[in-house]
């Protein structure tokens, strides 16, 4: 059994088939799904999926991709969305200077103002960085989240990196992006993340991991994610599920069905 800790059900790729995708993960061994909100609109679906099913919990924020959305309205409705008993985390938010979809310091001020939320509802925080690692890191600082209560998520850092973000004690999970040939970097940054730090992601319908690379993803192929940070790590597939499940449970303090 494994959870997958960031996926986008709610996305129109999945609209053909979502009931019965989602109905049949269980038996995948997908004992848990933390679906990501992205702004209003998409957050009260994510809470509408979560309260749909058992396995399913929600996070509702302010992407950097919708930043310029961000206004006092926006986030008072995610912290009204916030006030369901599934919701488990504010985000996804963060900062994305790959695409810069939205202005860099109307990013950070969103970044800032869902950090804000997720403290005042004592709420951790599902951060996005996209080549932008330092003002992240930075603004998290500054912010003062404590430790346990920010995970960076398909993260994508150095091994440096990674022992930053360790000391601070925010966690880290890792997507299918791991298995890629081109990841070499990011295979020594997943060997130096600490045990206790470690989650799975798909972040579903995107980065479906290598051998299915390019494909609509979906929370069963974390199968192929788990093998590759065991073979990274020394592991054993068994062992990663086990260490990266309790995890998250601690981390969104959720239990997962065992079937
Ligand atoms: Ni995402």
């Amino acid at each position: 059994m494994f959870i997958d800790t960031h996926a986008h059900y709610d996305d129109e790729q999945f609209n053909e088939d979502r009931d019965a995708l989602l109905l049949a993960l269980p038996q995948k061994g997908v004992g848990a799904v933390i679906n990501c909100g992205q702004d209003a609109e998409t957050s009260a679906r994510c809470v509408a999926l979560a309260e749909q099913y058992d396995f399913v919990y929600a996070t509702v924020g302010i992407h950097p991709h919708e930043a310029k959305k961000y206004c006092e309205a926006e986030i008072e409705k995610i912290k009204a969305l916030a006030a369901n008993k599934k919701v488990v985390a504010i985000g996804e938010t963060g900062l994305d200077y790959h695409y810069d979809f939205s202005p860099r310091d109307i990013q950070k001020e969103n970044f800032r103002a869902n950090i804000r939320l997720a403290s005042e509802l004592g709420l951790p925080v599902v951060v996005h960085d996209r080549e932008a690692h330092q003002d992240t890191f930075d603004i998290l600082s500054e912010e003062g989240v404590p430790a346990g209560k920010a995970v960076y998520h398909c993260f994508s850092g150095s091994a440096e990196y990674a022992r930053m973000i360790a000391k601070k004690g925010w966690y880290f999970s890792v997507g299918g992006s791991v298995t890629f040939k081109n990841a070499s970097k990011l295979r020594e940054a997943v060997a130096a993340i600490p045990d206790e730090l470690l989650m799975l992601e798909t972040d579903c319908p995107y980065m479906a991991p290598v051998p299915l690379r390019g494909t609509r993803n979906n929370s069963s192929n974390i199968i192929h994610t788990a093998g590759e940070i065991a073979a990274i790590r020394g592991s054993d597939f068994e062992s990663i599920c086990e260490l990266t499940n309790r995890n998250a449970e601690k981390f969104f303090g959720i239990f997962a069905q065992k079937k």
